[in-house]
């Protein structure tokens, strides 16, 4: 499973303040936006591009630009704090959604929401905070690719190696892109050492 891991200090940095308890909504959401923005660089760092046929004020070039559109899909709730930061970079990306809900009792997520463009022939990412058992995560990229994707990327803050596992094995060779591969899982599923759990830290619910 090709796992790229974030090495940026500053994004080293605002991880431990998410994972710090102490650390209140209005920060926690601060510091989550601009790791999102670290991690929109990152997961995007092999974008093809193509060359352009342009002309600067004193002569023609050919110039790249990125070959194929993105499309982006944050997994609902806690997904959308990737959103923003994606879009900022890239202000004409296609976004889709994808509602998933954890039984806290489970750990098992069901779908509440699906709403995708076409995905064929884009640079597709999925977006979610956490990835903990996978479950989530491998749900929303086979909705991904039941829309056209090929080979979406995981974009994630914190991955579990079973997580990992997981999704490696229901779809072999996605590329992860996170800030961190943390330890494991505890018996409620949650990740160690982790951050807790990410929408409702985000949403102060
Ligand atoms: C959290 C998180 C992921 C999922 C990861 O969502 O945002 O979507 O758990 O866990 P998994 O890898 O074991 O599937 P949650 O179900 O708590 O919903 P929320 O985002 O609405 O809080
Ligand atoms: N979802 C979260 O928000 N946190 C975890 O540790 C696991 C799943």
């Amino acid at each position: 499973m090709p796992v790229q891991v974030l090495e940026h200090p500053l994004g080293r940095h605002l991880l431990t303040t998410l994972r710090d308890r102490s650390t209140p909504p209005d920060r926690f959401r601060r510091h989550a936006h601009t790791l999102g923005t670290l991690l929109a660089l990152e997961s995007t760092r092999t974008a093809a591009l193509k060359d352009a046929a342009i002309e600067t004020p004193l002569e023609p070039i050919i110039s790249p630009i990125l070959a194929r559109p993105l499309a982006i899909v944050p997994i609902l709730r806690a997904g959308l704090s990737l959103l923003e930061p994606f879009l900022e970079l890239f202000p004409s990306v296609a976004v889709g959604y994808v509602g998933l809900e954890r039984d806290h009792a489970t750990a098992v997520a069901s779908s509440y929401y699906c709403k995708l463009p076409d995905l064929a022939e884009r640079t597709c990412l999925c977006l979610d905070p956490m990835l903990a058992t996978g479950g989530s995560a491998v749900q929303a990229i086979q909705l991904m690719k039941d829309a056209g994707a090929e080979d979406p990327i995981m974009v994630c803050v914190v991955a579990a190696p079973e997580g990992i596992a997981r999704l490696e094995e229901a779809h072999p060779g996605t590329l992860i892109v996170t800030a961190s591969v943390d330890r494991g899982l505890n018996d409620k599923s949650y990740i160690l050492p982790g951050l807790g759990d990410y929408g409702d830290r985000l949403y102060a619910t």
